[in-house]
């Protein structure tokens, strides 16, 4: 599987740039841009694009991926276990001469965020905005990474930059690298190879969460996660939900 790549400087959406370009009959294509002015996260919020983090759509074919990949969740799910591998190693190498948290804490938290504990707070590293058109038969996995970037200051509760995490800045293009070399491997993996790495970065399993869905809130102990959502044990029984915000209760 190779890419085409299209590196820009400025743009409103990655995702909204290949959206632009899927819908043109283009695929197996990633846009980059040093910058977004409307970087669009889930659930319709703004996703800060300044200069120094990792901003990336990757466009594919809907029934390439279909075919190989069965939806949209698998695809979403080979996204973040290369993206927890593409950083594992700067912020383990970190983690052994700073205090301030623990390589065992960083990880997956449902649905495809990366986060890590620092000073008694989950802060997010990474995100994944993905799309699917059926219309035009494509789909598009956007990636926003925190490298250098500054963090806005009503966000540094809840995201943190691994410039700020680990006191260096980075190549960005080094880790762009890695996270392609990854993703091409994780693509071919088979579903109980991609299921059980995704579980063993998980921090979302086996935790007690509270999951806030646009419908209601839920909270429980979630048993298993999979393509198709989170189930919880809870004291009303077991439920399965696929979308909403998961917090972590302990
Ligand atoms: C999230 O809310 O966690 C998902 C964030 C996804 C952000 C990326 S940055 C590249 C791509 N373009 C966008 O506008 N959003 C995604």
């Amino acid at each position: 599987m190779d890419f085409d790549i299209i590196h820009l400087k400025e743009v409103d959406s990655t995702n909204k740039y290949c959206r632009n370009l899927g819908k043109r009959g283009r695929k197996n294509l990633i846009v980059i841009s040093d910058v977004q002015s409307s970087g669009v996260g889930r659930l319709e919020r703004k996703w800060h694009s300044q200069y120094g983090g990792l901003y990336f759509s990757i466009l594919l074919e809907l029934n390439e991926v279909k075919n190989k990949n069965e939806n949209i969740g698998k695809l979403n799910f080979i996204g973040s276990i290369s993206i927890y591998e593409s950083l594992f190693d700067y912020i383990n190498n970190a983690s052994q001469s700073m205090g301030d948290f623990n390589i065992k804490t960083f990880g997956i938290k449902f649905p495809n965020d990366l986060i890590i504990n620092v000073k008694g707070n989950n802060k997010k590293i990474s995100g994944i905005l993905s799309e699917v058109n059926r219309d035009y038969g494509f789909l598009i996995l956007g990636i926003g990474i925190n490298i250098n970037n500054d963090i806005p200051r009503d966000l540094r509760d809840i995201a943190i930059s691994l410039k700020e995490l680990t006191g260096r800045e980075y190549d960005r293009f080094e880790i762009f690298n890695k996270f392609i070399d990854r993703f091409k491997n994780n693509y071919h993996l088979s579903d109980s190879e991609i299921l059980n790495k995704y579980e063993k970065y998980s921090k979302t399993l086996g935790n007690y969460v509270k999951i806030i869905t646009p419908k209601e809130v839920i909270i429980g102990n979630v048993f298993k996660i999979d393509y198709k959502g989170i189930y919880l044990s809870t004291i009303d029984g077991i439920r399965h939900v696929n979308v909403g915000d998961c917090i972590h209760l302990r």
